[in-house]
């Protein structure tokens, strides 16, 4: 099939969170089972035009009453012949941040920003003269796309092409106000029926989801999830009535890139069978955080935006059992690598100041994130809601064991450690409170100190699993199918 996917981010361009990963995996998989796949991206200013090819002939694209000119640069997918678009538009996407900075987290303009890269992935693709099967919009920032196929494309070059929104993050919906509709184009007549209307906002997810032909998310379990009013952000009753057309995929994970046998960025390489190495870059990951090099004392690791979701407003709240009293009372050490929300920075930061076994870094770091997963004991994911989670399955592939709540793909990934037989690949907890965290926490110590041998059997577990691409890949061909179907009329809408 021909696919066009079009998405915010993808790695190794731009990646604000697990959304990159996916994108740029799922694309590289889809391509090795025959597929012919192109991404379509913004060119960040972030992106080097100099290592990319630019098109002969500028894309017009209609935005508002104007008609909006970009230049088209490509390259392809690493490790892969996946031809990746960039939109290059110096006004719209020349500046720092992929949907805002640390002072202004959501430009002004992001309208305008990600109408540019749908309008403008759907005239490349006739620039191209080359017809999809299907589109593949991710989140809100592409949610417009399957729009476009409904309303203004209905019947001219896409008559035929079906569209799958992927809903990676729920909570993120690109809600403009309503006078804005005219960015789009797509006539006030259309604020109702399209779908976007959403307590008298313009929401774009929303429409996306009443539009697509086809939706998924990231996780069985975040696909039973959003459709309950306490995970469901208002969009529950929406996601109800299209249920029988909502399929859970659970991501994989890229194991050419998240593989401690070759990883280029850890001291030393390891593997289930020869541990070693491990240890060293337990050691590498103390010195660097500048914590005491003891192979004796536990190290929690965790790899995250620092935002609501990811559970650091639990961890940072003044309640007994928040990381002050995790890192005062127990016997860890602690290294969190993220950025995100000020109020978190400075709260960690001041913890960090204060307690000598909490080393925090403030920044975007690839290579850091590696030496986390392979030097760490554990990793600590106790989220709010997680739609799918990659860091949790980057760890027990490293043989550290997540210790996570019970939500979306954690739920999916991870096994609870049974203390009487000793299965399980991780430890987890269903109510997301203070003591909920410290107690779990505790519990894996002990284990720890006190179960040496469940734990070593646990980490053998949890390298062997496999959270592959091939298997997920394929049933989203499946859903490809079906979306075509739909749009041929050979299946009836349900909505
Ligand atoms: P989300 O997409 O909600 O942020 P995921 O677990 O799906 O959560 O993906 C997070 C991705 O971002 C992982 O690949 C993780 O390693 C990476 N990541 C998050 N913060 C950082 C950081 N500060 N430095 C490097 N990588 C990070
Ligand atoms: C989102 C989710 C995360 C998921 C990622 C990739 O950012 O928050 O849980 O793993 O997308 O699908």
């Amino acid at each position: 099939m021909k696919i066009l996917m079009i998405s915010s981010e993808v790695l190794p361009f731009a990646k604000a969170g697990g959304l990159g990963d996916m994108v740029a995996a799922l694309a590289a998989e889809l391509a090795r089972h025959g597929h012919e796949v192109r991404i379509v991206l913004p060119r960040y200013y972030s992106v080097d035009s100099g290592l990319l090819r630019r098109l002969d002939r500028p894309l017009g694209v209609p935005l508002g009453g104007e008609e909006e000119w970009c230049a088209v640069a490509m390259t392809t997918l690493p490790g892969t012949e996946v031809p990746v678009y960039f939109l290059d538009h110096q006004e719209l996407f020349g500046r720092d941040g992929i949907y805002g900075t640390k002072t202004e987290p959501e430009f002004s303009d992001n309208l305008r920003r990600f109408t540019l890269l749908c309008r403008g992935a759907l005239q490349l693709a006739k620039l191209l003269k080359w017809k999809p099967d299907v589109i593949h919009a991710h989140d809100w920032p592409a949610a417009l796309a399957p729009v476009y196929l409904n309303t203004l494309e209905r019947d001219g070059y896409f008559a035929d092409t079906g569209s799958v929104l992927t809903i990676h993050n729920l909570a993120h919906q690109g809600i403009f106000p309503k006078e804005e509709i005219e960015h789009t184009l797509i006539g006030w007549e259309q604020f109702h029926g399209a779908g976007f209307e959403h307590h008298d906002s313009l929401n774009l997810l929303q429409a996306g989801i009443r539009n697509a032909d086809m939706l998924t998310t990231v996780s069985p379990t975040y696909a039973r999830e959003i459709q309950t009013p306490e995970f469901g952000h208002r969009l529950d009753g929406l996601l109800r009535h299209r249920s029988a057309d909502l399929s859970g995929v659970l991501n994989g994970i890229d194991y050419g890139l998240w593989n401690p046998e070759n990883d280029q960025h850890l001291p030393s390489n390891f593997s289930a069978g020869e541990l070693d190495g491990k240890a060293g870059c337990k050691a590498a990951l103390q010195e660097v955080m500048g914590l005491d090099v003891d192979p004796n004392v536990p190290v929690y690791g965790m790899v995250s935006r620092l935002v609501e979701q990811k559970g650091f407003g639990e961890l940072c709240g003044p309640t007994h059992g928040s990381l002050y009293n995790i890192c005062h009372d127990l016997g860890l050490q602690f290294v969190i690598l993220g950025t995100g929300d000020a109020w978190c920075e400075t709260e960690l930061e001041s913890l960090a100041a204060r307690l000598p076994n909490l080393a925090v870094d403030l920044e975007f770091n690839e290579p850091l994130a590696h030496l986390i997963m392979a030097g760490s004991d554990f990793l600590l994911v106790p989220s709010v809601f997680e739609p799918c989670g990659l860091t949790q399955m980057y760890a027990m592939r490293y043989g550290t064991l997540p210790v996570v709540r019970a939500t979306g793909g954690l739920v999916d990934t991870v096994d609870n450690y049974d203390e009487p037989t000793g299965e399980g690949t991780g430890f987890v907890f269903d109510l997301l409170t203070p003591s909920a965290i410290y107690n779990t926490v505790g519990w894996s110590l002990w284990a720890w100190y006190n179960r040496p041998e469940d734990i070593a059997a646990m980490q053998q577990r949890a390298m062997a699993k496999r959270f592959d691409w091939e298997v997920s890949a394929a049933r989203y061909a499946e859903i490809y199918q079906g979306a075509l179907a739909r749009r041929s009329g050979a299946v009836l809408r349900t909505w």
